[in-house]
């Protein structure tokens, strides 16, 4: 049960939902109550911080989901105070006028610093010597393979693997979390997903937002760094791994390793780019193109859009194609996975089948769904495609991964070796962009 809707339907209170979650947490010893937890958030003047990280914290804090004697440090290099911090986050924390004296309550337990260095201070000056210590790393996990390395060592000289936590928050939403179960819980799905069956697999992202706002970060990452290494690249190993040896973080690391380590690198002959531009007949923020913020580079080539084609070798996906494809700035919000089926042997309904397509919609509405076809109603014998649907009704919340450090479960974080294959395959091909600066196709915002 993960949002008042669904509560509602099992017409159970979320005050109830939340006291049964409670007695999980608590009473199944994932973390103890009376302790003193404190998180230490840095970059905490941040854009992640004031949309996702504070609104989490206060969600769980307010649902009692957090043991009681949790305190929050925001640091980052701004001058700012707990009342800044409050003002900036306020209109994404969602409370009604009856969680006002909470919401005081959990700014009472808030505060703030000012300063430049963090993983070396960390180690140095906050580590629990009486309790455990875990350190959650959020992307940009370097800018290549190198970088990446640099950061990986850094981090593993000050501390144990088993408490680093690097975060893809791709891993927290639920349908990304349903790819296991509906792989490796339901025998028709397992026995069709390979090479034989399949003729390509199609990872979409889009966004109906360009990068107003961060468009500064996002100029020296480019979408391939943003969205396509890290979050469509994660969704992919949940599709192609083979089934771990159980559910354990280390048995499910490993699947996706092995999955990682069967992609070659990036061809750049199977790499398409983009940048948005503009639409005059649009308003607002869609009149102007990526190269309008002024705090960009002028003639900026970075991509905004990107397509690529990744291929696996190994027995079962042999030839298949993955096709990934990330955007800001389109007609919509949409991340999806979609299975496409080969066309059907020997085709007797005169060439009128469609290809079977398995789809999971991560976002928004959530849903699995199978394209299939079937009968047309009436006198006629012609095929027409159909859905199959599974359409989940609810959004869910996204609270879990931080839930998760609290209860010392990796299995939905990236493990070292991971972020390494990860770089390696898409290195060559950052660095040729870099150094080629290809010129990106321009496409409108909203198309
Ligand atoms: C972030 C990217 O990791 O994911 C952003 O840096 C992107 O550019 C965001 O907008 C999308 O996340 P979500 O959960 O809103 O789909």
């Amino acid at each position: 049960i993960t949002d008042s809707v669904m509560a509602e339907q099992l017409a159970l209170s979320w005050t109830q939902v939340c006291r049964i979650l409670q007695e999980e947490l608590f009473q199944g010893n994932a973390f103890h109550q009376s302790d003193t937890h404190i998180v230490i958030m840095m970059g905490a003047s941040g854009e992640l911080a004031k949309r996702k990280i504070y609104p989490t914290i206060w969600w769980l804090f307010r649902d009692g989901l957090l043991p009681e004697n949790t305190f929050t440090v925001g640091y980052a290099c701004s001058r700012l105070t707990v009342a800044d911090i409050r003002k900036q986050s306020e209109p994404f924390l969602k409370a009604t006028a009856e969680e006002e004296l909470k919401l005081e309550d959990f700014f009472t337990r808030n505060s703030y610093v000012a300063g430049q260095t963090v993983t070396k201070n960390i180690h140095e000056s906050c580590m629990s010597q009486a309790g455990w210590n875990r350190i959650i790393v959020e992307k940009p996990f370097g800018r290549d393979l190198r970088s990446s390395e640099r950061l990986s060592n850094h981090i593993s000289s000050l501390f144990h693997e088993d408490q680093i936590y690097c975060i893809d928050h791709y891993l927290g939403k639920e349908m990304v979390q349903n790819l296991m179960v509906l792989r490796f819980a339901n025998r028709i799905f397992d026995s069709i997903r390979n090479w034989d069956h399949i003729a390509c697999v199609i990872l979409t992202f889009k966004e109906p937002h360009g990068t107003e706002g961060h468009g500064g970060y996002f100029d020296e990452f480019g979408i391939i760094r943003d969205v396509m290494q890290s979050h469509l690249l994660q969704m992919l190993c949940l599709v192609a791994m083979e089934k771990p040896a159980s559910t354990n973080s280390d048995d499910v690391h490993d699947e996706k390793v092995r999955v990682l380590k069967c992609i070659s690198g990036v061809q750049a002959n199977n790499v398409v780019l983009g940048q948005y531009v503009g639409n005059p007949e649009r308003e607002g923020k869609a009149t102007k193109g990526y190269q309008d913020d002024p705090r960009l580079p002028h003639g900026s080539t970075t991509a905004t859009f990107a397509a690529a084609v990744l291929y696996m070798e190994n027995e079962r996906w042999d030839g298949v194609p993955f096709i990934l494809r990330c955007s800001k700035a389109l007609n919509e919000r949409k991340a999806e996975v979609r299975l496409q089926f080969r066309d059907v042997a020997s085709n007797i309904f005169r060439q009128q089948c469609r290809r079977n397509e398995l789809v999971i919609r991560v976002q928004p509405h959530e849903a699995v769904y199978i394209k299939m076809m079937t009968k047309k109603l009436g006198m006629f014998f012609n095929p027409e495609e159909s859905e199959l649907d599974l359409t989940y009704g609810n959004t869910y919340k996204n609270e879990r991964l931080l839930l998760d450090v609290f209860c010392r479960s990796q299995m939905y974080f990236l493990c070292s070796d991971e972020l390494r294959e990860a770089w390696r395959i898409f290195t060559p091909l950052l660095h040729r962009m870099e150094q080629q600066k290809p010129q990106p196709i321009p496409y409108m915002y909203g198309s």
